[in-house]
C-alpha cells in the first residue's frame, strides 16, 4: 500500500514507530503535515495539495492529529475520506472523541458505563451540582483538554465556584465530574484496534497527584484487562466509531467506567511498557480493510 501518516512532526516517537511498521510490512510510506495541506474543491472535484504537489495514489492514511488542531485536521481528514482513501480512524470518530461531553453523550446512549458528569449552565447552583455528583471533592475538567492539563479537584463549594468562574472568564467549556476516589490515582489504558484490545496498561499517578497521565509524571505497568474491562473498552471504541483508540477506564466500586477515549493515543508509553508492536497492529488493521474498501470505492465512483 501507499500509506500517508498525517503528523506535524516526523521526529515524534509515535510517528516514527508507525513509519517503521509500514516499512517493515512492505509498504510505501510518507509523513504529511496536515496543517500544510491545501484543500481545493474545483469544478466539483476535490484535491489536496501538499508542498506544491497534488496528492494522488494514496491508499490509506494514519491520522495523528493533535488536539490543538482538531478542527482543521478533521477538515483535511474528511477531504481524504471524500476521495475514498481508507483511514485508520474516521473524521466522525476523531470529532466524537475530542469533545469529552459529546463522547459521554454517545457512550451513555450505547449503555456504556461512564463517570457521572455535569456541564454547568450559566446560572448554575454549585451546591446542587456537588450534591448530584455525590459530594465533595468533584473533578473539574476542560471539555477539550488533554495530557491531564486543565483537570483539577475542587474540594469546597467556593473552590468549585472560583474554578468555574476562572474557566468561564477564559471562555473555556468545562465539565464537573464525580471524583472516583476508589480509583486511587490509577487508571487503565487500553489500546483497541479493529474491535480488539491489543495492549493494556495500568497507570498510577505520582504521590500527591490524582491524575495518572504519563505526561503528569505517572508510571505504568503492563496488565491484562478482565473481561468486563475489555468489553467496556471495545464497546467504547465502537460506539465512537474509532478503528483505533486509546480508551481510559477507571476501576470504580461498581465496575469499570469509561473516562475518555483518545483518537490518537501516544504509542511510546504503551509500546515500551507492554512490548506490543501497537504500530504494527494499526498497519495490519489497514491491510485487513483495504481490499473491501477498494471494492466499495469502485462501486460508488
Ligand atoms: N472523575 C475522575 N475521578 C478520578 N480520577 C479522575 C477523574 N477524571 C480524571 N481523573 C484522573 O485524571 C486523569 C486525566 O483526566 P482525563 O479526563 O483523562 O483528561 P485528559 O484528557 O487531560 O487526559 C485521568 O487519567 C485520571 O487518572
Ligand atoms: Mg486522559
Amino acid at each position: 500500500m501507499n500509506i500517508a501518516i498525517l503528523s506535524r512532526n516526523p521526529q515524534l516517537y509515535s510517528t516514527q514507530s508507525l513509519f517503521r511498521a509500514c516499512r517493515r510490512r512492505g509498504h510505501y510510506v510518507r509523513v504529511i503535515d496536515h496543517m500544510r495541506c491545501q484543500l481545493a474543491i474545483l469544478n466539483g472535484s476535490k484535491y489536496i495539495q501538499y508542498q506544491g504537489e497534488i496528492l494522488k495514489h494514496i491508499d490509506a492514511v494514519i491520522p495523528r492529529i493533535g488536539s490543538s488542531v482538531t478542527k482543521p485536521g478533521a477538515a483535511v481528514l474528511r477531504q481524504f475520506e471524500l476521495q475514498n482513501i481508507l483511514s485508520a480512524i474516521t473524521t466522525t470518530g476523531l470529532l466524537n472523541a475530542r469533545d469529552k461531553l459529546r463522547s459521554l453523550q454517545i457512550l451513555s446512549s450505547h449503555k456504556i458505563e461512564t463517570v457521572d458528569t455535569i456541564q454547568p449552565e450559566l446560572n448554575y447552583r454549585a451546591d446542587k451540582i456537588i450534591q448530584l455528583l455525590g459530594g465533595l471533592p468533584v473533578v473539574v475538567k476542560l471539555s477539550e483538554g488533554t495530557h491531564g492539563t486543565g483537570v483539577m479537584l475542587a474540594d469546597s463549594k467556593n473552590g468549585l465556584i472560583t474554578i468555574l468562574e476562572t474557566f468561564h472568564n477564559l471562555d473555556q467549556k468545562v465539565l464537573v465530574q464525580k471524583f472516583i476516589k476508589e480509583a486511587r490515582g490509577q487508571d487503565l489504558r487500553a489500546i483497541v484496534v479493529n474491535g480488539e484490545v491489543v495492549a493494556s496498561m495500568k497507570r498510577k499517578a505520582q504521590p500527591g497527584e490524582f491524575r495518572s497521565n504519563l505526561h503528569r509524571g505517572g508510571t505504568a505497568i503492563h496488565i491484562k484487562l478482565d473481561s468486563s474491562e475489555q468489553k467496556a473498552a471495545i464497546d467504547a471504541a465502537n460506539a465512537l466509531k474509532l478503528g483505533v483508540a486509546g480508551v481510559d477506564l477507571l476501576q470504580s466500586k461498581n465496575g469499570p467506567l469509561v473516562l475518555e477515549v483518545n483518537p490518537s493515543p501516544g504509542l511510546e508509553g504503551i509500546e515500551t511498557i507492554t512490548k506490543v508492536d501497537v504500530a504494527g497492529k494499526i498497519v495490519e488493521f489497514l491491510e485487513s480493510k483495504i481490499d473491501a474498501h477498494r471494492t466499495l470505492a469502485d462501486m460508488i465512483s
